[in-house]
């Protein structure tokens, strides 16, 4: 993937995640909608950083079209220390099941050189199909979604903000819990979230908050740090709210998000390879 394959592969992955949604939709979701063009700029925002951090790992597939090169394919993956986490994947709806994917996923495996691997999975019978038979196991994966008890909340203490000075600690927890430290992903993610940290360093764990109040990523050395940064990122919500890549070594996160008057759902898969489900943690969709 080069810079210029950018706004091709935002577009091909705007149509083919539409058709994947339109397709594994259930009767309650809502119609699936086109990506929107702000949301399509933050995709393409979101690769320009990974094609700038590890250019290795971003993939095209092209074709031939109309005298010019069309992107059919994409495949974005990450090293990061001695892990590997893909980012995203798709072929477009009418270039399927033709190996394309399966090119794509051995190319950028290549990449992982050996590295254990990690990524959410969605639930697409090719995607689910091509993970397993290159080795992957599949975690099912819960989401905990509704409006918070107010009055469930409990006084939660010992916590502080974040900031960048904390990251060589988080780097190690991050190396205990999935093998190797987010690194340059923190940086990113500081900037467009609230970080919240333990203030006990002998109970390390934290947590990033999105703009709705949403847990983005959170890491704790044992569950009851954990529970405290879930309710932290819960009291900040506002209206309906969502916790989700919750996998069963991470019941913890289940009991607060009952607790919380939230309900339980099911969606898609952790994938890993060569290495344990994480916990006590909830993986960010992006960044793993
Ligand atoms: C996952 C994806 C990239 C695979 O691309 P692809 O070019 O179709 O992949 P391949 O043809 O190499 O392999 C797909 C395999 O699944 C099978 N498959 C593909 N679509 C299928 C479907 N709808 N139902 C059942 N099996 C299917 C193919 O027959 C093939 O199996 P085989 O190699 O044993 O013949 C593509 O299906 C996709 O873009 N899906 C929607 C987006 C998505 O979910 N991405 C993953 C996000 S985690």
């Amino acid at each position: 993937m080069r810079e210029d394959d950018l706004p091709a592969a935002e577009r091909a992955s705007a149509l083919t995640f539409l058709d994947a949604d339109r397709r594994d939709r259930r009767v309650s979701d809502p119609e699936p909608e086109l990506r929107s063009a702000a949301a399509g700029r933050q995709w393409i925002d979101r690769m320009r950083y990974y094609l700038t951090t590890d250019p290795g790992g971003c993939l095209v597939a092209v074709e031939p079209h109309a005298g010019a090169e069309q992107v059919v394919g994409f495949a974005v993956s990450q090293n990061r220390e001695w892990l590997w986490y893909l980012a995203t994947y798709g072929v477009l709806p009418g270039h399927q099941r033709r190996g394309i994917g399966k090119r794509l996923l051995d190319a950028v495996l290549a990449h992982a050189d050996g590295r254990p691997g990690i990524f959410s999975s969605s639930v697409h019978p090719g995607a689910t199909r091509r993970y397993r038979l290159a080795g992957f196991s599949l975690h099912p994966q819960m989401r905990m979604v509704g409006t918070v008890v107010r009055s469930a909340l409990p006084a939660v203490d010992g916590l502080r903000e974040g900031g960048a000075e904390d990251f060589p600690w988080m780097d190690r927890l991050d190396r205990e819990l999935r093998g190797a430290g987010h690194g340059p992903d923190h940086g990113r993610l500081l900037a467009s979230h609230r970080l919240v940290v333990s203030g006990d360093r002998t109970r390390p764990g934290y947590v990033y908050v999105d703009g709705r109040g949403r847990a983005a990523l959170l890491a704790a050395g044992r569950a009851d740090t954990a529970q405290r940064l879930l309710w932290e990122a819960l009291a900040a919500s506002d209206g309906s709210t969502l916790v989700n890549c919750v996998t069963t070594p991470n019941e913890w996160a289940v009991d607060v998000g009952l607790a919380a008057g939230l309900a339980i759902g099911q969606e898609g898969y952790l994938a890993v390879r060569g290495m344990p489900v994480p916990a006590p943690y909830l993986a960010d969709g992006h960044f793993l």
